[in-house]
């Protein structure tokens, strides 16, 4: 069973609150400033519900949503032209043939797996020539586990070294499923590693400033570019 059954519609309510709507936001200005979406081939990977699924197809894109939930694909997978849905592992894609998209886009899902550069090294894997990923993340600088908002819109990090962790309480998705907080540089200097060259990062204002006025999102698009291993 993978980890998002069983929470799909806990996550449905935070994406109608508006939580990864930065993310989506962001994806979408910096993918139709960079090129023209109609024709397109773009993988969604950890698409969950499917709503950036459905804007990049809106846009006139080909689109691939990929999820290990069986229950988050199922609320994804209301017909709509422009969108396959595929239930596979994000650090494999196995069921994805190489060189096959144009662009790979990561909406929020990073910190939900074990292994962060094997999703790197797929989605590189995947990708044409000269494609292009972009992720965003929750920021790992202000969203750390001992993260705690101070109530002027300020916070206070008692900690920032790599580790699992779950939130307090019981019943919510971070309390269950928990989350791999990672350093900023970690992330950045695997997907390089990964064989990706970096175009630019930004961080995200949160849409909401009612918990606290930093940045709630990390996000960074690369160029895909022969993998050093190779
Ligand atoms: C926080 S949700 C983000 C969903 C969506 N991208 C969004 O922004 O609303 C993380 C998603 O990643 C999926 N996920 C976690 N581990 C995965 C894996 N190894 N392979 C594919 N999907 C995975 C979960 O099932 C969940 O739907």
């Amino acid at each position: 069973m993978a980890q998002y059954d069983g929470f799909a519609e806990q996550y449905r309510d935070m994406v109608r609150k508006g939580g990864p709507e930065a993310s989506f936001r962001y994806i979408m200005t910096q993918l139709t400033r960079l090129d023209d979406m109609r024709g397109k081939t773009i993988c969604d990977v950890g698409c969950g519900q499917g709503e950036l699924s459905r804007r990049l197809a809106f846009a006139g894109a080909r689109v691939t949503g990929v999820d290990l939930s069986a229950d988050q694909l199922a609320i994804a997978s209301s017909d709509i032209a422009g969108v396959r849905w595929v239930q596979d592992d994000a650090m494999s894609l196995g069921s994805l043939p190489d060189e096959s998209f144009d662009y790979v886009v990561s909406s929020v899902m990073l910190m939900d797996v074990p292994d962060h550069r094997q999703v790197f090294r797929a989605s590189h894997r995947i990708m044409k020539p000269n494609g292009m990923m972009i992720w965003v993340i929750m920021h790992p600088c202000f969203q750390s586990p001992y993260s705690h908002p101070l109530g002027d819109g300020s916070r206070k990090v008692l900690d920032y070294r790599e580790q699992f962790w779950k939130s307090h309480g019981t019943g919510t998705i971070r309390s269950t499923l928990g989350a791999h907080h990672r350093s900023l540089s970690a992330y950045i200097n695997d997907f390089l590693n990964a064989g990706f060259s970096l175009i630019r990062t930004d961080e995200l204002e949160r849409l909401d400033q009612s918990v606290d006025v930093l940045p709630a999102h990390f996000a960074a698009i690369g160029r895909k570019v022969e993998s050093f291993g190779k």
